[in-house]
């Protein structure tokens, strides 16, 4: 096992033996190599971003994600410029540094110019002091350059599943696998620290799938990476295939196994330990830390919005996630060997400014 750890260069094979490991010490010393790796390249500090999900209203239909157009049970809300600037302040005052701005995707003008007199309210607010990311869909470069020049410099826009085929099953016809290859494209062109990711333990996904996803996302120009479990929920199509995938044990340790064989294709990469592992496992977020991943994105939006921006179904609520408490939070993290970097940007070591 000690040679697969000798370089960053792992072959697809070797990739593959990697996730498919099942011994738990052979497992565990895996997920040590990554966080020592973590360690001994951009260090043990763990970045905080605020996540402000700031409206479950989406234009499309991706056949996983619960709050696709086509759902007519769910409530649609869009919070206030009011609430998102609290929200931002928040951040600001908690020493976060950082925020995430995350919606349904539209690309109407008048989504878009809203996001960006938001992003100016924002700023206005916080003294040009927090680190925004959007994550807002595919737009075109014209609307991404608007809200890059509004000194909007990170983005996240994951690719879901690098394999085209699999894309195509997982999306309507109209969700176009090139356009959105293109719009990650359009963000590094940009200028963005772009984020990427992938879901694991989708449907009809393989372990091939899940090898050529990291090397996908080592090769994308992305500086920044978030992944998790796929989490099934009843209001969409892939709902008829949950008895066919792995048990949500299996897809956590994947997901796990993902961030330490990509932390070691790319040790300087900034990795989030997302919700959905936390929904998993309550200490889903620890045990990605544990596994190479250096930030967290505590949820931060306002509990009455946060109960309807579900992706998926069984997102922690407020009781199981204390996020908001700073003890908690140091606690977690320094049982996972790491420290909280409060009132850090934490840009990602690949950034070049
Ligand atoms: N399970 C896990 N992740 C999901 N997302 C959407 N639906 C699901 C699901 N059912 C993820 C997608 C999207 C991000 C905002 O949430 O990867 O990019
Ligand atoms: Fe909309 Fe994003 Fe959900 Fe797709 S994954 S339906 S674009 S919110």
């Amino acid at each position: 096992m000690n040679d697969f750890f000798s370089n960053n260069d792992l072959s697809i094979d070797e990739i593959k033996y990697l996730l498919l490991l099942e011994n738990k010490n052979d497992i565990k010393l895996l997920y040590d190599k990554a966080s020592d790796l973590r360690n001994k390249t951009i260090g043990n500090k763990v970045y905080l971003r605020g996540l402000i999900e700031y409206s479950d209203r989406c234009s499309k239909n991706c056949y996983y994600c619960g709050i696709r157009a086509g759902n007519a049970n769910i409530k649609r809300y869009t919070m206030t410029d009011e609430e998102v600037v609290n929200c931002a302040k928040y951040a600001l005052e908690n020493k976060y540094k950082s925020i995430v701005l995350q919606s349904g995707e539209r690309s109407d003008k008048e989504f878009t110019n809203h996001i960006s007199s938001l992003i100016k309210k924002i700023h206005a607010a916080t003294g040009n002091e927090l680190r925004i990311t959007l994550s807002c869909g595919e737009q075109s470069m014209e609307v991404y350059k608007e809200w890059f020049d509004l000194n909007v410099k990170r983005y996240l826009l994951r690719i879901e599943a690098s394999n085209p085929e699999l894309y195509k099953k997982l999306h309507p016809a109209d969700h176009n696998y090139t356009k959105r290859l293109e719009a990650i494209n359009s963000l590094v062109k940009t200028g963005f620290q772009a984020g990427t990711g992938v879901m694991i333990g989708l449907p009809f996904q393989t372990i091939d799938d899940l090898a050529n996803d990291l090397i996908f996302i080592r090769d994308s120009g992305a500086v920044m990476v978030g992944m998790g479990p796929y989490i099934e929920h009843s209001e969409t199509p892939l709902y008829q295939y949950r008895n066919e995938l792995f048990s949500p044990q299996k897809r956590m340790e994947l997901s796990l196994k993902m961030i330490a064989v990509l932390r070691i294709l790319n040790p300087k990469l900034n990795i989030a330990s997302t919700t959905a592992l936390q929904t998993l496992d309550p200490h889903g977020r620890e045990l990605g830390i544990k596994a190479g991943a250096n930030v967290i994105m505590p949820n931060i939006t306002p509990e009455i919005y946060k109960q309807e921006y579900n992706l998926y179904q069984g997102k922690p609520s407020i009781e199981q996630e204390p996020d908001i408490c700073k003890t908690e939070i140091e606690k977690e993290i320094s049982e996972a060997g790491c420290i909280v970097a409060w009132d850090e940007w934490g840009d990602s070591k690949m950034y070049k400014t």
